[in-house]
């Protein structure tokens, strides 16, 4: 289950409508798909997009997504520091960024035009979709690993587009999940 920080109005969101309703507030669509297909950590991205073929076929036709990847970083990726620096300043991009989160943790924070900025911890289960145009950037949690379904409208929109604000500098890169709420990262 993901949570929602909001960090101006001291306030954290744990339950999946809150926080469904709150991101909705602010154009982003966020579902839990867990555990409707669980699948092993050794799954082959073929297998995992076959898994969820159906939800993809729905995002698709939602959305107008014609590709689906499976993206798979961590700590070992060569070039993840670079990867990574792309990401966490404010940016956006002319396609949506949908994931759904096989593996590991990360950090959105999204700014919307008008109202607080979002901090939206992900994990295994949780989709979520950011609309083209959206201010966002992405931090990767502790454990520098993620796994997610990603889909498309067009791959050249991909790239990011720098807003150069500078709002990423007022926000803390911390992911504060469960374990770190209990006891600074202790074992669940
Ligand atoms: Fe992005």
């Amino acid at each position: 289950m993901a949570l929602v920080r909001i960090p101006e109005e001291g306030a954290t969101l744990s339950d999946r409508e809150a926080i469904a309703r709150r991101l909705a507030d602010a154009g982003i669509v966020y579902e839990r798909w867990e555990p409707s297909h669980p699948v092993p950590a050794s799954a082959s991205p073929a297998e995992i997009l076959d898994a969820y073929d159906e939800e993809i076929a729905r995002l698709k036709q939602e959305g107008g997504y014609v590709t689906a990847d499976v993206i798979d970083v961590g700590p070992q990726t060569p070039g993840l520091d670079a990867m990574l620096a792309k990401f966490n300043r404010e940016h956006w991009h002319d396609e949506d960024e949908v994931r759904f989160i096989i593996a590991g943790k990360g950090l959105f924070h999204i700014r919307p035009r008008t109202g607080p900025v979002l901090a939206i911890e992900v994990e295994p289960g949780d989709l979520i979709r950011v609309p083209r145009g959206t201010w966002h950037w992405f931090d990767l949690c502790e454990t520098r690993r993620i796994r997610a379904i990603r889909l498309f409208q067009d791959s050249a929109g991909w790239t990011p587009r720098y807003t150069e604000s500078g709002a990423e500098r007022g926000f803390e890169p911390v992911c504060l999940g469960p374990g770190q709420l209990a006891g600074h990262g202790a074992a669940r």
